[in-house]
């Protein structure tokens, strides 16, 4: 079984505190920063890359940084996140005319392959590619901003994309992205994430280092009772 990850959204933080709030937030317990990227294209809303990851990594941030490409095309910016200090690239099927070559390129630069499905993306996706991955993200909101509701059909979607990820032997993590808070994430540990993005039910207000503490520990220890 894959430890547990609580990958706070910066997407939430105050940008004009960035460092900070990394700071903050990995302080208070949480083990990887979820790294939002939109390009006004492949979602509605435009937000930070590459340059920011690296600003980060120059900051001193040494935790895994798990990069969320929602841009398309894909495969053009892959080499600068690799170089900007990803730990770990997804992207949407929707956005890669070649999936699997796009898997290839992200692992050939150094770093981890993760594939997103969508709400409405079936599991078939996976087909084929599954065991080429080192994640599988499940979005549980539309893609394209923070602060919506958790759409409750991806508690089936886990269930049956936690089968297929058991089938294959592999250790591959099994995310959710989307709607994630400290009274729901029980049910959603329990469907078969092991890794949960959270964006404003960890950085709205108060931005403090004792709130996200107060939030990533209710949230863990929620996941430790059904794990
Ligand atoms: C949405 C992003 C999410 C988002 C999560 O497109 O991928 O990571 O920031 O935010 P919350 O936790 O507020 O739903
Ligand atoms: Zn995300």
């Amino acid at each position: 079984m894959q430890s547990t990850v609580i990958a706070p959204s910066i997407l939430s933080a105050d940008f004009a505190r960035l460092g900070e709030e990394v700071d903050n937030v990995l302080a208070a317990g949480a083990d990887w920063v979820h790294f939002d990227v939109m390009d006004n294209h492949y979602v509605p809303n435009l937000t930070i890359g590459p340059m920011v990851c690296q600003a980060l990594r120059a900051h001193g941030v040494t935790a895994p940084i798990d990069v969320h490409l929602m841009v398309e095309p894909v495969d053009r910016i892959v080499p600068d996140f690799a170089q900007a200090g990803a730990t770990l690239i997804s992207f949407h099927p929707e956005a890669s005319r070649h999936v699997h070559r796009t898997v290839q390129l992200i692992r050939s630069l150094g770093c981890q392959a993760g594939l997103v499905l969508n709400p409405a993306t079936p599991v078939e996706a996976l087909d084929w590619v599954l065991e080429d991955l080192d994640l599988v993200l499940l979005m549980s909101v539309n893609p394209g901003f923070g602060g919506q509701g958790f759409i409750p059909s991806a508690l089936d979607k886990l269930r049956a994309v936690r089968a297929m990820i058991d089938r294959t032997g592999k250790p591959i993590r099994l995310e959710i992205d989307g709607g994630v808070k400290a009274d729901n994430i029980a049910q959603i540990a329990a469907a078969g994430a092991d890794t949960f993005v959270a964006g404003s039910a960890i950085f709205n207000a108060p931005r403090t280092r004792e709130h996200y503490a107060g939030v990533v520990g209710q949230m863990k220890a929620a996941v430790a009772a059904v794990r």
